[in-house]
């Protein structure tokens, strides 16, 4: 996975990114009250390469139940930056960035490297995963917009979007995605309402979450917050209050998590 196939990932990003229509994505963003989905939007090449890291991080998942809210696993951003060079040079791709910018109007830059949730898996495995309808609310002090990668689809399970939830005198619209591979969501984390629905005997999915951010100041206490959340919510406290200790448990001699 090292190596020239990463330079051949990126180049792929770069000209899917090059040739899309800034200009459709930008009014359907804006119609959806800041929500874009471009289904299959990434090619097979690159869907392979991601889903051969996802495979190779499974290792590392993290298990999580919160009665009534959600069931399911996740890999946080320190062990995807150490083990995943494909999933970050997506991330972090100048070609994305520029899209997100043009089709938002804003630029939006990866979070801060002490945030284990600016990329991370979430592996829906077992009958019952799912996550109940949220907000990805921003704890940094600018917007945070999150885009949502389908990597594995193979459940009854559904992204649900419920739209113009936030906009007064405006009835609510609800859209059932499934997120086969490739496909990509795009939305700002304080307009849209959203769930992924309980997994089927049988069945996976898995996807990736890439998280960006006008303005990455976060106070003190807003960073506590968000850690702890993080940490009984998703990746564990080892992992989120431990970089060593996120990485070391795949890869016994990576202990910088921001080497990737
Ligand atoms: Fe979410």
């Amino acid at each position: 996975m090292i190596g020239p196939t990463v330079e051949a990932v990126r180049a792929e990003i770069g000209r899917v990114f090059g040739a899309l229509d800034v200009e459709a994505a930008r009014s359907a963003y804006w119609r959806q009250n800041e929500l874009l989905v471009l289904e299959r939007a990434l090619p097979p090449a690159v869907v392979d390469a991601l889903a051969a890291e996802v495979d190779h991080v499974r290792p590392a998942i993290h298990r999580n139940f919160i009665p009534r809210h959600k069931k399911g696993g996740s890999v946080g951003f320190y062990t995807l930056a150490a083990e995943t060079p494909s999933i970050l040079a997506l991330y972090r791709h100048p070609a994305f960035l520029d899209f997100l910018a043009r089709v938002t109007g804003q630029r939006a830059e990866p979070c801060p490297e002490g945030d284990p949730h600016a990329c991370a898996l979430y592996f829906y495995t077992e009958p019952g995963d799912h996550i109940g309808f949220h907000y990805d609310t921003s704890y940094y002090r600018g917007i945070r917009y999150t885009v949502l990668v389908g990597i594995v689809e193979r459940s009854s399970s559904r992204l649900v979007c419920q739209l113009y939830k936030d906009v007064p005198g405006r009835a609510t619209e609800e859209l059932r995605l499934a997120t086969d591979p490739g496909t990509l969501v795009l939305f700002n984390g304080d307009k849209l309402w959203h769930a992924i629905t309980p997994l089927g005997e049988g069945e996976e999915r898995v996807s990736l979450t890439l998280e960006y951010v006008t303005d990455p100041r976060m106070t003190p206490v807003k960073r506590f917050i968000s850690n702890m959340k993080d940490s009984i919510a998703y990746f564990g406290f080892r992992a989120v209050f431990s970089r060593r200790g996120a990485s070391r448990s795949l890869s016994p001699t990576t202990h910088d998590a921001r080497g990737g």
